[in-house]
């Protein structure tokens, strides 16, 4: 697949079949989020690797019961880890790690789709459960809950606005 046609053919999944992923497919999904640019080349963010069956189910109902979060192999979270840029003060910390974090998810999103997995950005989670779950420490905040699989349904593209709205030229 060329880049345009992964980018085409990314879609938010949110039904998976019963289906393992390869740990070699999962690792090159880690290695292209650990290709994404970063403020400074800090990589202020840290990725956590979910595939124990109650684990997954409690980041569902951390997910606000996004019961599909627990039907997948692999969930990955995506946190922001604000000390690592802290050389960038309040900037590094509250704008920097989380650009970091989620340009990181995205690179995972579009390798997943190149490698002919699934994926669907989950952002809507009582963050505190989340960290409970993971048991994450107080320095990182949880921003991208991303299950990994294989597709079970097949939707099309959702609309999207059109660039002469969304891009304002000067
Ligand atoms: C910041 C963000 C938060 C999102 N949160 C959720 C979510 O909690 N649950 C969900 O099912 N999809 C979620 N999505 C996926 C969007 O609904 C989806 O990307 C959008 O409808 C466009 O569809 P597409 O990804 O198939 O192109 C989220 C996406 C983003 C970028």
């Amino acid at each position: 697949m060329t880049l345009w046609e992964v980018i085409e053919a990314r879609r938010s999944i949110r039904a998976f079949q019963d289906r393992p992923v390869e740990p070699e497919k999962l690792e090159a999904i880690l290695r292209a989020a650990n290709r994404a640019p970063s403020a400074g080349n800090l990589q202020a963010y840290e990725i956590h690797v979910f595939s124990d069956p109650a684990t997954r189910e409690a980041l569902a109902v951390a997910a606000l019961g996004q019961s599909f979060v627990a039907r997948v192999p692999v969930v990955l979270l995506f946190t922001a880890h604000a000390a690592r840029a802290a050389k960038y003060g309040r900037r590094g910390a509250e704008l920097y790690c989380v650009q970091d974090a989620t340009v990181a998810a995205a690179y995972a999103q579009l390798a997943a789709t190149a490698l002919g997995l699934a994926t669907c950005w989950v952002g809507a989670f009582d963050e505190a459960a989340v960290r409970r779950v993971a048991g994450l420490p107080a320095g990182e905040r949880p921003l991208v809950i991303l299950p990994v699989g294989y597709a079970a349904e097949n939707p099309p593209p959702t609309p999207r606005r059109p660039l002469s709205d969304l891009v304002h030229r000067h």
